[in-house]
């Protein structure tokens, strides 16, 4: 059994946020954002995680906001990434610039990839070094202004995966990790620096979810076996797409 170092409830319990479908979804992020632009007054450090739903949001913003929002003004770092060449359609950075980032950006300078095709133990070491020097740090970990998540049907989030718990426990930014399903390998912000930010998001689409939300949230069940569970955040939402 791992122990989760520093793990304590968040006794208001997270916001839960039920919206019609991904274009809902889609807006009431980018207003989030654009809150956050309003209120720092200088670049915000996002994180974005990789899957499906992410490619949804960023279709819409590249369709509806694409000058509804001052995107230079947002620095974008990832939450994971598969270990695949960008060209690749398994790529979370290669999804997001094909859908969002080539039709929104004229520079990328304010993107910051993990670079999948590099040695995953030389990309950590690269993106530990980048994230200490470019961005706030608490904890003696990088403080990122807002981090979106996605959860897996078996809870995992990030690339943290069920079994994988250590990897809330390490006292750095980025690690490796293993999609134990496929034996991908992955690159994955740690738990802690997830929990260090100064707000995180779930964002979850799909009708597949709805029972293993309710066992985290109310935590019961196998909550305790969900590495989603471990997410603990002073501002905490979830955001849940309306079942159909
Ligand atoms: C990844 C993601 C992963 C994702 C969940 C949910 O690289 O696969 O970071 O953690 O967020 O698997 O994915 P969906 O949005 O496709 O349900």
């Amino acid at each position: 059994m791992v122990y989760i170092a520093n793990f304590n409830f968040n006794i208001m319990g997270p916001t839960i946020t039920t919206l019609r479908n991904t274009f809902e979804i889609a807006s009431y992020i980018a207003h989030k954002l654009d809150k956050k632009l309003d209120a720092k007054k200088s670049t915000i450090n996002i994180a974005i995680s990789g899957g499906n739903t992410p490619k949804e949001i960023f279709k819409h913003w590249s369709s509806h906001f694409k000058n509804e929002i001052n995107w230079r003004n947002i620095s974008f770092y990832w939450v994971d990434e598969r270990c695949v060449p960008s060209s690749s359609s398994e790529s979370n950075y290669g999804e997001a610039k094909r859908l969002f980032f080539d039709k929104v950006l004229t520079t990328q300078d304010n993107v910051f990839p993990i670079v999948g095709d590099n040695k995953p133990h030389e990309e950590v070491f690269i993106l530990n070094s980048l994230v200490q020097s470019k961005l706030p740090q608490k904890n003696n970990l990088p403080v990122f202004d807002l981090i979106l998540l996605g959860m897996g049907t078996d809870g995992h989030t990030a690339s943290i995966f069920p079994g994988q718990l250590e990897l809330f426990n390490l006292d750095e930014a980025y690690t490796t990790s293993v999609n134990p399903h496929t034996g991908q390998k992955r690159i994955t912000l740690t738990g802690k620096t997830i929990n260090n930010a100064n707000e995180v998001c779930f964002i979850i689409t799909g009708s597949d979810k709805k029972l293993i939300i309710d066992e985290i949230i109310n935590k019961k069940g196998n909550w305790q076996s969900y590495p989603a569970s471990f997410i603990i955040n002073d501002n905490l939402e979830w955001i849940i797409e309306e079942i159909q």
